[in-house]
């Protein structure tokens, strides 16, 4: 075979600009986004993610892979009959947070997708930085308790069918094997392709289940799609989430595929992950919202930091951002 031969897309005769040695395809760029978004379309299927006529929310972050997922689900909505709705957290996290919430506000303009923006100091008074200072707490548990909590709050009163979250393939199989070693079996039940709804939570999935990391970021260079720039100055990679990544990128390299079909095994197991998993069967005796105790993380956390439980506020204000989405 020529140099030239093994250049060529495998669907075209255009040049390749990326060998998927697991479906042992070497595509060009128009094919490569169309391989992207006929997986994603087949995943939707195949877990059942998503269905006709469904209102969807898709959490936004201004990341690479919220981003794609946006583009590619706002293509292929049309062929399966749903509509999209956008939502964006801003936190406050300095002028990452500015950036991010600019590059989401522009792309939806362009896409004319709606959205709903939630500004954490128009409904508490602080930013996440305050909140870090007061609570003494680690910056990133604090916000993934917030988004938590203000992504099931907009899912519920928006009355979307499910929320979309942009979680690609690398970064649930690092939670998978993280959570494998530490023995914690019941959080892997939460990292499947969907997690269902739960009385009155919303459900949510995972359309980027099959999708890897590097092939989202393709996704996002090749098409120009806009990125917030840097990263989160909060973010840490911890130690093990760095080895498990170095770990599964090499038994990939050596056994293309054994990726996916992890995550299908998972998917297919998860069942056997939720044994013994305590339900959110209560109900915070502030704000309403399930919990698994009297009082949710979020009303427990408020009252601790702000001096009381801001809870029924906060779902009150969201309640009337979102009431024009309906
Ligand atoms: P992360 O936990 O930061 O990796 O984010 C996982 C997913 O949560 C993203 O792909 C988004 O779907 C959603 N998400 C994270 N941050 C935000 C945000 N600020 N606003 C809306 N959605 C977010
Ligand atoms: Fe949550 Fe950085 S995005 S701490
Ligand atoms: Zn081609
Ligand atoms: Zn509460």
């Amino acid at each position: 075979m020529s140099s030239e031969e093994v250049l060529k897309c495998s669907l075209c005769s255009e040049p390749a600009i990326t060998n998927i040695r697991y479906a042992k395809l070497r595509l060009c760029k128009k094919h490569f986004i169309e391989y992207i978004q006929n997986k994603v379309f087949k995943t939707i299927k195949r877990y059942e993610l998503i269905k006709n006529g469904w209102r969807v929310l898709v959490a936004v972050s201004g990341g690479r892979d919220s981003i794609a997922l946006l583009h590619i689900l706002s293509v292929i909505s049309k062929q399966l009959g749903f509509n999209v709705l956008a939502l964006h957290l801003d936190l406050g996290i300095t002028d990452y947070s500015r950036r991010a919430r600019e590059v989401v506000e522009s792309f939806c303009r362009s896409l004319e997708v709606p959205l709903i923006v939630v500004d954490l100091k128009e409904l508490l008074g602080v930013r996440l930085p305050d909140l870090v200072i007061r609570s003494r707490r680690p910056a990133c548990s604090l916000c993934g308790l917030l988004k938590r909590y203000l992504i099931n709050v907009v899912g519920i009163e928006s009355k979307v069918n499910v929320v979309v979250l942009g979680h690609h393939l690398d970064d649930l199989l690092t939670y998978v094997m993280k959570n494998f070693l530490l023995q914690k079996l019941n959080d892997i039940s939460k990292l499947g392709p969907k997690t269902e709804s739960e009385g009155p939570l919303v459900g949510r999935v995972r359309p980027l289940y099959e999708v890897s990391g590097n092939e989202t970021s393709l996704y996002v260079s090749i098409q120009g799609l806009p990125v917030v720039d840097g990263v989160c100055p909060y973010k840490v990679v911890g130690s093990i989430e760095g080895e498990v990544r170095k770990f599964l990128d090499s038994i990939e390299g050596r056994n293309p595929g054994i990726k996916i079909a992890l995550a299908r095994g998972i998917a297919k197991n998860i069942e056997f992950y939720k044994v013994g998993l305590r339900s959110n069967v209560g109900t915070c005796r502030y704000c309403g919202m399930p919990t698994s105790g009297d009082v949710c993380a979020f009303c427990k956390l408020t009252e601790k930091v702000l001096g009381s439980s801001t809870g029924p506020i906060v779902r009150s204000k969201i309640k009337e951002v979102v009431s024009s989405y309906r």
